[in-house]
């Protein structure tokens, strides 16, 4: 076979990888090994809410006892969310307006507004517009809620991650205190528990199991066993 035929060949055998699962179940850290592996694309659609959220914090539109939601929604237009790849550390960091606010947007006061905003049709639609994009022409590991329920509905694999509560929120503390964040243990476990009620029980795309999801319960797997375990799937389908 020439060149051109294996690079056909190549290109038809990509196939799209949703990853979804509630809050801090350690899905961005398999994608981003995974889409490494695999040398595809890895985009973490989380990041994108929390854009958004962001930008809601910085212009006033949400706070501790308020939230308005049609400014916010007139405001669409001017939120601009990209990503660039980051050579040193290994994958692709989000930009607002052109903005890095990859690590802005992983504070708890980001996490605590992130559902509201993320539960708002309007927002949603922008978003997966984007994200079906960023997947047309597949290779690509997407993690978030509704990737292989609404995103991309006929993606070839599709996981769903789960964990306990207390091993998430253990994570994510972890994770927050080396990034140098003061904070309890008990505003993370809180965090996370309210974000999976509002994330799996609003109107428009909750975070549901895809009838055709592989579950993978990492509570007590390592991340080279979870790994291990997708490859596998993703031969099966290659
Ligand atoms: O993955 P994460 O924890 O960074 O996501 C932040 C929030 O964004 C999450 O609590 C719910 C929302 N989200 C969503 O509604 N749909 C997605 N595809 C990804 C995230």
């Amino acid at each position: 076979m020439g060149a051109i035929g294996k690079i056909d060949e190549q290109f038809m055998n990509k196939i799209v990888i949703a990853i979804d699962g509630f809050s801090s179940t350690g899905k961005s850290t398999i994608a981003k090994l995974l889409a490494k592996k695999l040398n595809y694309i890895y985009v973490d659609t989380g990041a994108m809410y929390r854009a958004v959220t962001y930008f809601a914090i910085q212009e006033g539109l949400i706070g501790a006892d308020f939230f308005h939601v049609d400014r916010l929604i007139n405001c669409l237009d001017e939120i601009s969310i990209s990503f660039k790849f980051n050579k040193d550390l290994g994958f692709a960091e989000v930009y607002l307006n052109g903005k890095n606010i990859e690590n802005a947007i992983r504070t708890l006061k980001v996490s605590k507004f992130v559902s509201p905003v993320a539960a708002i049709s309007e927002v949603r639609h922008k978003l997966v517009q984007q994200q079906q994009l960023m997947g047309k022409d597949k290779g690509i590991v997407m993690d978030g809620r509704d990737i292989g329920t609404v995103v991309f509905p006929d993606a070839e694999l599709k996981i769903f991650m789960t964990a306990s509560a207390e091993t998430r929120a253990n994570r994510r503390f972890k994770e927050l205190l080396e990034r140098g964040h003061n904070l309890s243990y008990n505003d993370v476990l809180e965090n996370v528990t309210t974000r999976d009620r509002i994330d799996s029980t609003r109107e428009d795309s909750p975070l549901v199991k895809a009838h055709d999801a592989i579950e993978i319960d990492n509570s007590d797997l390592t991340i080279e066993a979870q790994l291990n375990t997708i490859i596998k799937l993703v031969e099966d389908r290659i």
